[in-house]
């Protein structure tokens, strides 16, 4: 499929097993997702820009590469998002942050936007969306509406792990925003949980239960 890359790296799978049992602990995850997010970056960064500078070593000047144009910004959607955050911003520290809070409502798996919060100029910038779940793909579909409506052109999706229905569902409405996987799990349950999957990655990042 166009614009859609699983990235299969051994570090990346083995990070990622370990996370999928049950029994890993949620320090453990939260770290194995951090890493995982920071090697997700180095893929989906291979097409950024250069520019030209000159640089001068100690042992004289040559003209090299840096990162060009403006800077990215990068987009969590709350919560689980967040527990990508720090990986990709250990690989883009000068990244502008951006957030969207969504949550699914556990009956219908509908989403409703709860909070909004964007850097200025989103059009000029490539825009990285990130959630370790991709299920219905109902909560990536609708914050790549909220970013287009807000501007953005360029836009990047990374999760940790999808369900083929979600992928089908966000790249069907919108074929030009790019999504990376680290992996294309079997399907949904009935309940719209990813299988395998990992559970519930919110949960799991911030050891809550659900209370209501
Ligand atoms: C989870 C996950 C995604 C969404 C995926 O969030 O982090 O945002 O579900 O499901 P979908 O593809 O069917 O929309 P949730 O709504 O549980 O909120 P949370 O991160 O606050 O736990
Ligand atoms: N959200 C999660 O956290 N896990 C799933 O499997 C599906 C949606």
């Amino acid at each position: 499929m166009k614009n859609f890359t699983v990235v299969d790296h051994p570090l990346i799978q083995h990070k990622l097993t370990i996370i999928r049992d049950k029994d890993c602990s949620t320090n453990q995850f939260r770290q194995c997702v951090t890493e995982i997010a920071r090697l997700m970056t180095y893929e989906a960064t291979r097409d950024f820009p250069l520019e030209d500078v000159s640089v001068t070593t100690p042992m004289g000047t040559a003209t090299e590469k840096k990162l060009g144009g403006k800077k990215p910004v990068v987009v969590p959607i709350l919560r689980a998002g967040m527990g990508m955050l720090d990986g990709v911003l250990d690989m883009l520290p000068s990244a502008r942050v951006g957030f969207i809070g969504m949550q699914r409502d556990e009956e219908t798996l509908i989403p409703e936007e709860y909070y909004a919060k964007f850097p200025k100029k989103l059009g000029d910038r490539q825009v990285i969306i990130i959630d370790p779940m991709l299920a219905t793909g109902g909560s990536a579909m609708m914050a790549v509406e909220a970013l287009k409506k807000r501007g953005a052109k360029r836009i990047k999706f990374l999760s940790l792990v999808a369900a083929p229905e979600g992928v089908n569902k966000l790249m069907a409405a919108h074929p030009d925003i790019e999504l990376y996987t680290a992996a294309l799990d079997d399907h949904l349950n009935e309940i719209g949980y990813i299988v395998p999957g990992l559970g519930d990655a919110g949960d799991r990042l911030y050891g809550t239960v659900d209370v209501n």
